[in-house]
């Protein structure tokens, strides 16, 4: 939620921030602005709606030259998305300070009744326009403005990244963070800040992350950073792996279309240096997990949020059947605040593409104060999630800008996998020629993925032809349900239309009465050569929803003869192992939901009242 960008060095600020705007904007787009300093002071440019609104009014409101700034994109939480409640807001009767937030103010009452006791003017309804003040009003006193800055943000409850410039000291960004994303970009001569590493990718891939409870101090040729107690800080500088390019559409339509696209190489990325030819699985990155710790676990909780949810439920299939660990999916923030047992051989792995979403993060400090070992499987380098946990199996699917994940979906199911494999081999519970079968099936992966990708004119032809429907229900089994749950999210994020999933077995318990003529069916079919031949079982599910009415369309395994005689029309995807089909399978629910959404000429990469990262909880 909200993305913040700062600057300084020679470069054209407004280019810079407007550039970082663009590659954030998947976490907030309902207002935008910018601040710089140029020779005349601070000058200001907000605007409600797309960063597009925002880059118009620069253009008939030029700014002049400058070499440092901020700029913030929002999804609003305190106050209407209007002009007057874009960041940044200003501060002081005089206005010199300009200050940008994401997160949440908590104690923002209390502070604003002490600043209207005194008779501070407020031209916002925003908790940020507070701190404003408050930061603007203590360096009216003593001309201090590290000073002002710090003693505020010790003020504040709540989370927060929060970038402050003032005109009186034109060389300098201060930022503090608490409990919300906050990243330096390390340049020559010139040093950036970010909600994450896409806002400066373009021009260095030197970051830092910053901690909990820390400001900084970034000026063009230093930073420095020291916790909000004055202490000084040592960090530690990563190299960021994403190519620039991969944060740009690069003439697709959409960001949605190109990383749908982009799948087989998050599924090969994902396996590369965690497979070897033979099909055995290594992780480096489990190293802070010992194989004692491993052998200890006697459960596994899975928590995440979303989409991230649904590749937990479907790793959970294979992480059981081949480590014989106990495991159990929840939403983190139905975990978090239920009391539940957690003990330290209890391995919590959340799963979160942008490593930052709030409900996760504070599922895994509460398992982690209750003595559990956190394992990440994460997206994002520098996130949050990934600094706070014991180990972290990165996902390298690469930026995902679009709202809706796709790619960064199919891998975290793939990283499930690995892991699944590798915690098997550690504690010896599945003969290893099979685990090492199920090694080398995942090296498929990537060309069947393609071969998917490769033919989804029917799915999104299914799409406009569907673009009129009020509901779509979808069924699933086994590693389809969960598959069946993320193509009804797809469709209600993008089309904005009514969409559940159903387990298919659930299917007579209930969801079938609401089967009547014409109501459109996605049915992914298991495949027939399923050990446990659950695919008798969803064709007998197809045919008594055929006989209600149902319009079916299925998605089935090549080489499955059954299911054209019962359904109105079959997507079919190549053969892999059953659990893998999963990877498969919901790639032709993304391109259907796609095709459905723009044939209703609505915006596939920025749906409606949605963020990408939910950094509030
Ligand atoms: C938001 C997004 C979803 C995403 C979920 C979890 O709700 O709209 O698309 O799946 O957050 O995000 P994460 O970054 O934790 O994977």
């Amino acid at each position: 939620m909200c993305g913040i960008v700062g600057y300084v060095g020679p470069k054209s600020t407004v280019d810079v921030l407007l550039g970082g705007l663009r590659r954030l904007e998947y976490r907030g787009y309902d207002s935008a602005g910018v601040s710089v300093i140029t020779e005349s002071g601070l000058e200001t440019r907000k605007k409600a709606g797309k960063l597009d609104n925002l880059v118009a009014e620069i253009d008939s409101h030029l700014l002049a030259e400058s070499h440092i700034g901020i700029g913030h994109t929002r999804w609003a939480t305190h106050g209407a998305p209007t002009d007057g409640n874009a960041h940044p807001h200003l501060g002081g009767s005089r206005s010199k300070l300009s200050l940008i937030h994401n997160g949440i103010i908590e104690n923002f009452s209390e502070l604003k009744a002490e600043l209207l006791a005194v008779g501070t003017q407020f031209a916002s309804d925003t908790d940020s326009e507070v701190a404003a003040h408050l930061i603007a009003r203590e360096y009216d006193e003593h001309g201090d403005l590290l000073k002002s800055f710090r003693n505020v943000v010790n003020r504040l409850h709540g989370a927060f990244t929060i970038l402050v410039i003032h005109e009186d000291q034109p060389d300098m960004v201060l930022a503090a963070r608490r409990n919300a994303p906050l990243v330096i970009g390390l340049g020559h001569g010139e040093n950036f800040l970010g909600s994450d590493v896409a806002a400066f990718v373009e021009h260095t891939k030197r970051a830092i992350s910053v901690g909990q409870d820390e400001i900084v101090i970034l000026r063009a040729d230093s930073v420095e950073i020291i916790g909000f107690d004055g202490s000084t800080v040592t960090s530690e500088e990563f190299t960021v792996d994403w190519d620039a390019t991969a944060a740009s559409k690069g003439g697709w339509p959409s960001f949605m279309a190109k990383e749908i696209a982009d799948q087989p190489q998050a599924v090969a990325d994902t396996l590369m240096g965690r497979v070897d030819s033979e099909g055995r699985v290594s992780i480096p990155e489990m190293h802070g997990l010992s194989a004692e710790d491993i052998k200890n676990i006697d459960r596994i909780i899975i928590v995440a949020c979303g989409t991230a949810s649904y590749a937990g439920d479907i790793a959970k299939y294979g992480i059981e059947k081949w480590s014989r660990i106990p495991v159990q999916v929840e939403l983190s923030h139905e975990f978090r605040y239920r009391n539940p047992i957690v003990t330290k051989n209890t391995l919590i792995v959340a799963i979160s593409q942008s490593g930052e979403t709030m409900d996760t993060l504070m599922a895994t400090r509460y398992a982690r104060d209750l003595g559990a070992k956190v394992l990440a499987i994460c997206n994002t380098q520098g996130a949050t999630l990934a600094r706070e946990s014991d180990a972290t199996i990165y996902t390298h699917a690469g930026p995902e800008v679009a709202v809706a994940s796709t790619k960064a979906f199919v891998a975290q199911i793939t990283a499930g996998y690995l892991l699944g494999l590798y915690l098997a081999e550690v504690r010896q519970s599945t003969p290893i020629g099979e685990l090492q079968r199920m090694g080398r099936e995942l090296l498929r992966l990537p060309a069947l993925v393609s071969d998917v990708i490769d033919s989804l004119i029917q799915p999104k032809e299914l799409g406009m032809e569907l673009s009129d429907a009020k509901s779509v229900l979808f069924l699933g089994r086994n590693v389809g349900f969960p598959v069946a749950m993320e193509g009804a999210l797809k469709l209600k994020e993008l089309a904005y239309i009514h969409a559940e999933g159903f387990a298919a077995g659930e299917l007579k318990h209930g969801p079938i009465a609401l089967i009547e003529e014409g109501q459109p069916v996605i049915v992914i079919v298991p495949s027939m050569r399923d050990d446990e031949s659950l695919h008798p079982k969803v064709i007998s599910n197809i045919q008594e929803i055929r006989a209600r009415g149902a319009k079916v369309i299925a998605i089935a395994e090549e080489g499955d003869t059954e299911v054209s005689q019962w359904s109105e029309h079959v997507i079919f995807v190549p053969q892999t192992e059953p659990l893998f089909a999963s990877i498969l399978t919901v790639i032709p629910l993304q391109a259907f939901a796609m095709a459905l959404a723009e044939a209703k000429g609505l915006d596939v990469d920025q749906p409606r009242n949605l963020a990408k990262s939910v950094t509030v909880e």
